[in-house]
């Protein structure tokens, strides 16, 4: 028998890559503060986000996540945060005129600021200090004060999220996003081939929009065109900051996590018995689970009883992250093991995880080849399984960063130490992730076709 979920029963199982606080009386002090702030986000657009996943999950419409691998306070400011919004914009756009499928538009914002690590400590000069977790938690700097965990951060992550959450909000519906805008989009610096390609498709996106602006078919329907929809994600691992958050939404009784619209459990804290499942189980948000090459099918199975015991459509997104090369040893037996639970998923790939090395400069980085490789096989696999590939997870930044090595404007291991400002794993910029885009559609536009030919 499950025990009755409360929004602090987590506090009882194991947890894992949560920090000690040294200081109980600050953390109880910082967790009665936010439980008095309001909700991030709200019920009905959440319960609309987990409409669109099912769609998603059905092959009707493709996920499109992405953002900072860690949020920072030092590097919050209008203009990234903007830049990020634009380069979404664009790869949506992309993926939507290639594949013809509405793209659901999800951010890793307004809350993605705690990091697992694979070492509890980190050593440089002989000196060795706890590892960074994440702005929400401690600071990057390399001192033993700035890496003791302060609760106090939570509530500047908040306000920061807050704000975020706030200009998210405008340029989604405040006329920044219209789709008469899409060559206003363009980032300054892509001048390459992708923007070339970029530009192109504007134009024919322009030409339509004339067209039907002269056919007359301006009043029914026209707000789809001047705004957009766009949610926010991040991993629900600071559970202490999650429970402060946590409402019940008074049109259901049921309880909501106010932190984002979607919350996602890492493939560190993925526990079937473990404090992050909890408290994830009991929210009703839609759900993210990064499955790694060491989920098994029974992990699978019973996540998938504790998430979704409902088989409620949208709720559950499995985010598979193997490495390029090894997706063909990992995707099948997972596929099946839904396919025989009868299970509702949506099936995305996230090609960033399982392909980060080291490169001989000693930055962290991330080859576009293995990126695109991963993806690739990802399409191929869900062919073979007759499944919907149904989204893409990626960090990424609309700035233009040297943190990837590779894509059209090759990005050398040389390049690295130029403009390397991640906090944590290192993100396509927005170059790379333009280009990404397009491969991606093709890969969709071939997938959508094979079902065409399969139905018709
Ligand atoms: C992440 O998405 O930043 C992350 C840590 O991923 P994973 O849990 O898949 O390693
Ligand atoms: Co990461």
């Amino acid at each position: 028998m499950t025990k009755p979920w409360t929004k602090s029963s987590w506090r009882a199982k194991p947890r894992v890559q949560m920090p000690d606080y040294p200081d109980v009386e600050a953390l109880a002090a910082a967790e009665e503060q936010l439980g008095k702030y309001p909700p991030l986000v709200f019920a009905g657009e959440v319960r609309t986000l987990k409409t669109h996943l099912a769609k998603a999950a059905n092959g009707e419409a493709f996920l499109l996540q992405g953002g900072d691998c860690a949020e920072s306070f030092a590097q919050f400011s209008a203009d990234n945060i903007r830049d990020t919004f634009k380069v979404m914009l664009q790869m949506a756009m992309v993926l939507t005129y290639a594949a013809k499928v509405p793209v659901v538009k999800v951010g890793r914002m307004a809350g993605q600021f705690a990091k697992p690590r694979s070492a509890p400590t980190e050593v440089k000069g002989g000196v060795e200090l706890p590892s960074y977790r994440g702005d929400i938690i401690n600071d990057l700097d390399f001192t033993s004060e700035a890496r003791v965990p302060d609760p106090a951060r939570m509530l500047q992550a908040y306000t920061q999220a807050a704000a975020t959450l706030n200009l998210l909000r405008a340029f989604s519906h405040g006329g920044y996003a219209d789709v008469h805008k899409v060559h206003a989009w363009t980032l300054g610096f892509t001048e390459a081939e992708e923007a070339e390609r970029y530009r192109d498709m504007a134009n024919r996106i322009s030409d339509a929009l004339d067209f039907i602006k002269a056919a007359g078919v301006t009043q029914d329907n026209a707000h789809t065109l001047h705004s957009v929809d766009f949610y926010t994600s991040h991993e629900a691992l600071l559970l202490e900051y999650e429970q402060s958050l946590c409402r019940i939404d008074s049109t259901t009784g049921l309880p909501v996590a106010g932190s984002g619209h979607l919350i996602w459990i890492g493939d560190r804290t993925r526990q079937p018995d473990g404090a992050h499942v909890e408290f994830c189980r009991g929210v009703q948000n839609p759900i993210g689970l990064k499955c790694g090459p060491t989920t098994t099918a029974e992990d699978l199975r019973r996540l998938m009883a504790a998430l979704n015991p409902n088989n409620e459509p949208g709720r559950l997104t499995l985010i598979t992250r193997f490495g390029a090369g090894t997706v063909g040893d990992h995707l099948p037996r997972l596929i099946r093991t839904v396919q025989a639970e009868g299970a509702s998923v949506l099936w995305t790939c996230d090609p960033m995880h399982g392909n980060t090395i080291k490169s001989a400069t000693g930055y962290k980085t991330r080859p576009f080849e293995s990126v695109l490789r991963e993806v690739k096989e990802f399409f191929a696999v869900h062919k073979a399984e007759g499944t919907h590939p149904g989204g893409v997870h990626f960090e990424m930044t609309g700035t233009d960063v040297t943190e990837c090595t590779g894509g059209v404007r090759d990005v050398t291991e040389d390049d690295l130490s130029s403009r390397y400002h991640t906090a944590c794993d290192p993100r396509l910029n927005a170059s790379q992730s333009l280009e990404l885009a397009f491969l991606v559609a093709e890969e969709l536009t071939a997938a959508r076709d094979a079902r065409a030919v399969k139905v018709g």
